[in-house]
């Protein structure tokens, strides 16, 4: 079994997930879905009109004394999965009103930054049986990635085919969880607060890869776990209830992973790459013009055919700025700038440009603006213009 930090990948841990989030090495995983504690603030028993007691969530892992003291508990939990999230990774945190909007200020402030707000709409919530307010029929998930800049999963073509060829929209009908799908344990309801599978399943899906570790701090009866292994990803959970890592121990156990091949994202579009030359054919990046490394020790100057040189070596910008590293491979695209109006702009940052405008110019991908291009369009057109 192998290991992130102290914690095993496809494991169930008890414990506090403050405490055990600290035994995760930073940037480790790809994807957070966190449940926590809603802080609903039940002070009584709810009852039906028929006087039976609503099975409402009353549970003592709920309770909290004061705001205060709940956003304290979510400023340390959400810093610390902001700590070990990758780069690239997302997450995604799920409430009511109760908590959401409080959760919300808590995750800008840390320096996330918001993707959308998904209104999980129940399609057979549970009535207001008291008659004064609204029915209460969803819950919000806030979906950010770890900051502003982040390029992060999202599998939009798979998620535009779930929904017969139209966008995901941000607002989910799903149902709550109940019947078969409901874990219990003699009989009763083993979670008071179990989600619906469909939930983990669209998350997991549009938001991850196979392979994958997906960490749920507020694992409950493992329905992240769950379906997690049915997707081909790997899984961690923190949970302080014994009782609950056993129920959720158990139900992971008996899911049976889909195989790879049914799982390869064949719908999404591969980007056609971009190479060096391409840049130089279209102007880009001028023949005999000097390229250089981010703080501009070194510099090459790029040939006709694509090749760098600096001093009596000669190669690709792959193999240049690995001969200046002293390694054997480097990325060069994320080695080298060229000086446009006396400041560095990345050769990748160039491609991006070039893709936009010749490869992908439909809004759905519109990263960068006109403004953008038009500063390099008046001497882009080709290598023929110096
Ligand atoms: C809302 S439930 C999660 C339910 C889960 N999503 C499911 O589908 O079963 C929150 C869970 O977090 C656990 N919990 C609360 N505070 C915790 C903490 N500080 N560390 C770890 N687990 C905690 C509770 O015991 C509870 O099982």
């Amino acid at each position: 079994m192998s290991k992130l930090g102290e914690i095993a990948v496809n494991s169930i841990n008890n414990g506090d997930c403050i405490e055990l989030l600290k035994k995760l090495p930073d940037n480790s995983i790809d994807l957070i879905f966190a449940d926590p504690p809603y802080n609903l603030q039940l002070n009584q028993d709810l009852y039906r009109p028929n006087n039976t007691k609503v099975d409402a969530v009353n549970d003592q892992w709920d309770k909290f004394d004061s705001f205060k003291e709940y956003d304290s508990f979510c400023k340390k939990w959400l810093a610390e999965c902001n700590r070990v999230l990758k780069p690239t990774g997302t997450i995604w945190v799920i409430g009511s009103y109760h908590n959401i909007f409080r959760v919300g200020t808590i995750i800008q402030d840390i320096g996330y930054w918001i993707l959308n707000d998904i209104v999980w709409v129940k399609t057979n919530p549970m009535p207001n049986f008291k008659g004064t307010r609204f029915n209460n029929a969803h819950e919000t998930l806030i979906w950010a990635s770890k900051s502003k800049n982040s390029k992060y999963t999202f599998h939009y073509h798979s998620m535009k085919c779930m929904n017969d060829d139209l966008q995901m929209r941000s607002d989910w009908l799903i149902p709550i969880c109940q019947g078969e799908e409901r874990v219990r344990v003699n009989g009763q309801k083993a979670h008071s607060t179990q989600k619906p599978a469909e939930l983990l399943f669209r998350i997991i899906l549009s938001s991850s890869n196979v392979g994958d570790v997906v960490l749920d701090p507020f694992f409950g009866s493992g329905t992240t776990g769950a379906v997690a292994k049915r997707l081909g990803r790997n899984y961690i959970g923190f949970e302080k209830e014994k009782f609950y890592t056993e129920v959720a121990e158990s139900r992971i156990s008996k899911v049976i992973p889909l195989s790879k091949e049914l799982l390869e994202y064949k719908i999404e579009k591969k980007k056609p790459k971009v190479p060096f030359g391409s840049l130089i054919e279209k102007g880009y990046i001028k023949i005999g013009e000097n390229v250089f490394s981010k703080d501009k020790k070194f510099s090459a100057t790029v040939n006709a055919d694509a090749s760098l040189c600096v001093g009596e070596e000669i190669g690709s910008i792959h193999k240049m700025s690995a001969f200046l590293l002293k390694k054997t491979n480097h990325n060069g695209w994320d080695y080298w700038f060229v000086n446009r109006d006396n400041s560095l702009l990345s050769i990748d940052y160039l491609r991006k440009l070039y893709e936009e405008k010749y490869l992908n110019p439909s809004v759905d991908n519109a990263l960068f603006t006109e403004k953008k291009y038009s500063r390099l369009n008046e001497s882009s057109s080709n290598f023929l213009v110096s």
